[in-house]
């Protein structure tokens, strides 16, 4: 058996990878690293700058001179850019709705993607977004893509805000996540998809823990 073990979990926005990464990750004693936090990090610092999201040689620049950090904070990770925490800005909308534009450019894959790698070199890692399985750890030892319907995913955002205290549009929201999908799954550079040998689980009627202990299943066969 290998000494460490690299859990994938990819799939559209929320479909519950975040959720149910962290709680597998907390179960194994393992790193947890958010993918989409990287982005969004980059996205809101381009945003500051008023930086075209469509420049990618200016984006590409801007990632070369920022430092992003996942840091493991007692409540949670925390995302700190250029030493700023920055946990909550990430999730605003403004930088929802506009990640997936800096996230298509090639030339700031390849940078997020490297960062990624050496975050999870000779750790067991659950490592969460939309292309761990095909690109990131390729030869990931647990790959696993969550989906659910759009409606159920809608739902799920609004339900989340709710418990924030503000309550949104239902059809908007769905309108944005099928927005993102969609330019996730068309872009050129590692689109969204579900790698050859990952394990699809349709979490549309499923719990958080029934979707949590499939994977672990799937862990547990590796100690077998
Ligand atoms: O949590 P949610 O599904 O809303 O999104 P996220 O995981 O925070 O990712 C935000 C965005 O970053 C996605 O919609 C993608 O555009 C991009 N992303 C990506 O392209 N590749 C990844 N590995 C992770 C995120
Ligand atoms: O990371 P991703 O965007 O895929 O989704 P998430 O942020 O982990 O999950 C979105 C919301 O759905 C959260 O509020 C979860 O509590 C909820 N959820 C759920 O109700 N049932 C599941 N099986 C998974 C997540």
């Amino acid at each position: 058996m290998n000494e460490t073990i690299r859990i994938a979990i990819d799939g559209p926005a929320a479909a519950g990878k975040s959720t149910v990464a962290k709680i597998v990750a907390k179960k194994l004693s393992y790193i947890y690293i958010d993918t989409g936090a990287m982005y969004r990090s980059l996205t809101l610092k381009a945003l500051n700058k008023n930086i075209d999201l469509e420049d990618d040689e200016k984006l590409t620049d801007l990632l070369v001179h920022t430092d992003i950090e996942l840091k493991q904070g007692e409540r949670g990770q925390n995302v700190l850019v250029d030493g700023k925490d920055v946990s909550l800005e990430i999730r605003s909308n403004i930088v929802t709705n506009n990640v997936s534009h800096v996230a298509k450019h090639s030339s700031v894959r390849r940078d997020m993607v490297k960062r990624q790698q050496l975050l999870a070199e000779e750790k067991s890692v659950v490592m969460d977004g939309r292309d761990i399985g095909t690109h990131v750890l390729p030869d990931a030892e647990v790959k696993i893509f969550l989906i659910a319907t759009v409606e159920e995913r809608a739902k799920r955002r609004y339900e989340e805000n709710l418990k924030k205290g503000f309550a949104s549009n239902l059809e908007e929201l769905k309108e944005e996540i099928k927005q993102r999908d969609q330019i996730d799954s068309k872009r050129e550079a590692a689109p969204l998809m579900k790698a050859d040998d990952a394990i699809e689980i349709d979490t549309t009627s499923l719990s958080i823990d029934d979707v949590a202990n499939r994977i672990l299943q799937e862990v547990n066969k590796l100690m077998d």
